[in-house]
């Protein structure tokens, strides 16, 4: 089966398979079952084997999948298994927070360039990366091989900067402006808004308050 029949909903939960994987092989654990995993993961390890099964049900064979194979073959899927170069544009709270966490980096996101349009910026180094002017984004893009951009800026401006990005060879944005961007067919844009997180825990809170109050 072809990658693009898949659904999102499969792919979705890919990482979060990735991520207990990784826990186990580090901890040594060889092999595990679709029982065990489901026990874990707190999903039916019928859904495990559905989901898996999407990828030709990566070779269960007697007791349980080898979590060493199954771990890098997710990671494969996820294109884990090479790196990637990121620059973030917009070196401000939420730009340096991404910027200094360095757990990206063992997934094989490299962060090349901080970029901000604020010259008081300019210089600062985020883990030993100068923040540069916007002035040098688009050489640098062109000359530093960059896969990924992630956008930390107003939502003002985000359309326009990455215009900006997709015209210098940009593939891919990792996008927190609050905003939807307007890109050419074949460029990936994945949004994050974390409130949407904060709104979906407050809807089920408010759903378990009034059912436990009846
Ligand atoms: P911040 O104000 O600390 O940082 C924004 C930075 O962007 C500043 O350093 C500013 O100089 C720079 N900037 C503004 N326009 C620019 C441009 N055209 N080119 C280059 N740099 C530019 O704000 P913070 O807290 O870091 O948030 C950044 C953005 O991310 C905000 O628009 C905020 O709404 C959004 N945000 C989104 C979240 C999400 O879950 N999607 C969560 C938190 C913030």
């Amino acid at each position: 089966m072809e990658e693009k029949d898949i659904s999102q909903a499969v792919i979705s939960r890919l990482p979060r398979y990735f991520r207990y994987l990784g826990e186990l092989r580090d901890e040594g654990v060889e092999r595990i079952s679709s029982q065990e995993l489901s026990e874990l993961m707190k999903v039916t390890a019928s859904q495990i084997r559905q989901d898996f099964n999407n990828f030709g049900g990566f070779g269960q064979q007697g007791y349980g999948y080898n979590v060493e194979f199954l771990y890098k073959e997710i990671g494969k899927i996820l294109g884990l298994d090479k790196t990637h170069n990121l620059i973030v544009i917009g070196a401000g709270n939420l730009g340096q927070a991404l910027g200094n966490y360095m757990n990206f980096e063992k997934r094989g996101f490299i962060l090349r360039g901080m970029f901000d349009k604020n010259p008081d910026l300019h210089g600062k180094a985020v883990r030993g990366i100068p923040v540069q002017p916007m002035e040098n984004i688009e050489s640098f893009v062109r000359e530093n091989n960059i896969d990924i951009a992630v956008l930390t800026i107003p939502k003002t401006s985000a359309v326009d900067v990455a215009e900006v990005l997709v015209n210098n060879g940009i593939k891919a944005i990792w996008n927190f402006a609050h905003v939807d961007l307007n890109v050419p067919e074949g460029i990936q844009v994945e949004n994050v808004h974390l409130s949407d997180s904060l709104m979906k825990l407050s809807y089920n809170l408010e759903r378990y308050n009034k059912e436990n109050t009846k």
